[in-house]
């Protein structure tokens, strides 16, 4: 039963209660009508302490296309956090005002604390370097619409894996299918943090780390390229030198197989040229078209609209 739960971590579901989304989400896509109107007099709570398009975007258009409505911030300014209002109070008002609230917060563990001091659904949208399971869900149900599975798979992650929560969200959630093999690939200073491989050690998932792009284009199914994430930096300097370590440019691409898919959370900075985008491997948009009919399928779930799992 997914009505009523919370999803802070991408283990939070089963895999079963994720196959489940993924099969609303796509027959969402294939009948803009159904579930039309499902969620008529709901609120959802939409509270962003740190920027987004894709993801409050898409988070409100899928309320809006259920029928619901929403409320809240697009930055913390604009919030009674710049009058030092601690997370517990703001969420409690929260929950008392909408019928679930999704939240995406600069602190690390943040959507855990919500969780526990709400009593509605709340949904991570981002905590700091940690964890973005709606982005997981997006990256996954891409991956099987466009390859047809999950599994039996090569799936590269290059970019900045140190900061990059979506990287560490995808990989964990990756580490529960069978024979997925994955490579890292990043400069020695953004490595994947040890406590991701040690998950991945513990589920005996086979993995690599490199620091070549090139060398390892032609045995990948995904790429999934990330940003460097210059608000995660100490320092600018070091932002400024390792930012443009790697760029996917058609030459690149070329030593990739004809069905391999190129993915990225957006919003992309240098890492993947525009050139390329008009390559049917460039799936990138497909990918943000997809987060918005999982968040559909996962809002009309927890809010309890659905029957199923
Ligand atoms: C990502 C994020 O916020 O972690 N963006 C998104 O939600 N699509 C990736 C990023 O900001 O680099």
């Amino acid at each position: 039963m997914l009505k009523g739960r919370s999803l802070v971590e991408p283990e939070d579901f089963s895999l079963s209660e994720m196959e489940f989304l993924f099969s609303l989400a796509e027959n969402i896509e294939n009948d803009r009508k159904y579930l039309r109107e499902c969620l008529k007099g709901r609120l959802l709570a939409t509270l962003f302490f740190e920027p987004s398009t894709r993801t409050r975007l898409s988070f409100e258009a899928a309320m809006l296309r259920l029928g619901g409505n929403c409320l809240g911030f697009a930055e913390p300014g604009s919030s009674s956090a710049a009058k030092g209002e601690s997370l517990a109070d703001t969420i409690r008002m929260a929950a008392s005002y909408a019928d679930a609230i999704v939240m995406r917060n600069p602190k690390e563990g943040a959507a855990l604390l919500a969780s526990r001091y709400s009593d509605v659904p709340v949904i991570n949208a981002g905590d700091g370097g940690h964890h973005h399971p709606t982005q997981t869900l997006t990256d996954l149900l891409t991956i099987k619409r466009l390859l047809g599975k999950i599994h039996n798979l090569t799936v590269g992650f290059c970019g900045d894996l140190k900061f990059g929560r979506t990287v560490h969200s995808l990989a964990k959630a990756l580490s529960r299918y069978p024979r997925i093999k994955m490579i890292f690939i990043s400069p020695a200073e953004l490595v994947l943090p040890d406590y991701i491989k040690s998950i991945l050690v513990k589920q005996n998932v086979e993995f690599e780390q490199r620091e070549d792009l090139e060398g390892s284009m032609a045995e990948l199914d995904v790429l999934y390229m990330t940003r460097v994430q210059r608000e995660r930096f100490f320092n600018e300097d070091d932002y400024i030198r390792l930012k443009d370590t790697y760029v996917l440019n058609g030459e690149k691409l070329s030593l990739a197989k004809e069905k391999m898919i190129v993915l990225h959370p957006l919003p992309r900075v240098n890492e993947i040229s525009v050139g390329i985008d008009s390559d049917p491997r460039a799936a990138y948009f497909k990918q943000a078209k997809y987060g918005m009919y999982v968040r559909m399928a996962l809002l009309a779930s927890i809010l309890g609209a659905v029957e199923g799992e």
